[in-house]
């Protein structure tokens, strides 16, 4: 398929467990000035609204988190039509209390990735406002749906993105916690920031799959534990995604979608 516009307003971005939310999906390839992103996009309808499907990591999970192309993603869902993105997202937990299985909601990030293109705004004065790097209307939206579909999520948390691929040391994931931070994770940077320079709404959903390596003084966290735990919890979160889906508002009133609002952007946004 090549690409179209206008076929889809919700985007959801996550593992290739999500394949079958959509129904009726077809696949289409689309290009970006930056590259390609990481898979073709499954475009389809749940519950008679459009959406599109995109594997973070590659449908053979072929991307290392700090090798994926966030801003091909990011560009090539806009170029569908997308305004809202659902995030769904394995993280570590910095707080014994919040276990593997929880779902929780992120209200903040911390950005301590290095290295990674963040921006679409090479040149020019665009400076995005991105104090509250989540859609307030989307967590809303999403906390009601864990809700209804009996898997209530945590209200708000900080998320610390790391560059990886490695995990954390002890001492740096103790200092995390120390900090008051809540989870950890390697792809939430910079894929919020640049869902913010486009005007989307960006919200997270993150599954705990692990206590990350300084709150479980006996483990460290291992690749096999995060893929396993989130492999149990997929269908879980394709249940919440499903009933996020129906919840989220078609009309836009959140401060996202004026962002852009006065800026002079050097591109034309798709
Ligand atoms: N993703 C899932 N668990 C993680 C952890 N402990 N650290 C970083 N990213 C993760």
């Amino acid at each position: 398929m090549t690409q179209a516009e206008n076929r889809a307003d919700i985007g959801v971005i996550g593992g290739s467990g999500f394949y079958e939310l959509l129904s009726g999906a077809e696949q289409v390839t689309v290009e970006t000035p930056y590259g390609n992103p990481s898979d073709t996009i499954s475009v389809g309808t749940i519950g008679g609204r459009h959406v599109a499907f995109l594997p973070r990591h590659g449908r053979h999970h072929q991307y290392a988190p700090h090798t994926i192309n966030y801003r091909a993603n990011l560009w090539a869902l806009r170029s569908l039509g997308v305004r809202r993105i659902l995030a769904p997202c394995a993280v570590g937990s910095l707080r014994r209390d919040l276990g593997p299985g929880t779902l929780v909601i992120p209200d903040q990030l911390v950005d301590r990735t290095s290295g990674r293109v963040q921006t679409f705004y090479d040149e020019g004065a665009v400076h995005v406002s991105f104090a509250d790097p989540y859609c307030g209307h989307g967590r809303t939206a999403v906390l009601k749906a864990a809700a209804e579909a009996g898997s209530e999520a945590h209200d708000g948390g900080t998320m610390v993105v790391v560059e990886g691929p490695r995990f954390s040391t002890r001492a740096e994931s103790q200092w995390f916690a120390a900090a008051g931070w809540t989870l950890v994770n390697m792809t939430g940077h910079p894929e919020a920031v640049l869902a913010r320079e486009l005007g989307l709404c960006y919200t997270s959903i993150a599954l705990v799959t692990d206590l990350d390596a300084g709150i479980d003084a006996h483990d460290s966290v291992s690749q096999e534990d995060v893929f396993k735990v989130f492999a149990e919890n997929t269908e879980r979160l394709r249940g919440v995604i499903l009933e996020a889906v129906k919840l989220l508002p078609k009309e836009r009133e959140c401060p996202c979608a004026h962002v852009l609002d006065g800026l002079q952007l050097p591109i034309d946004l798709p």
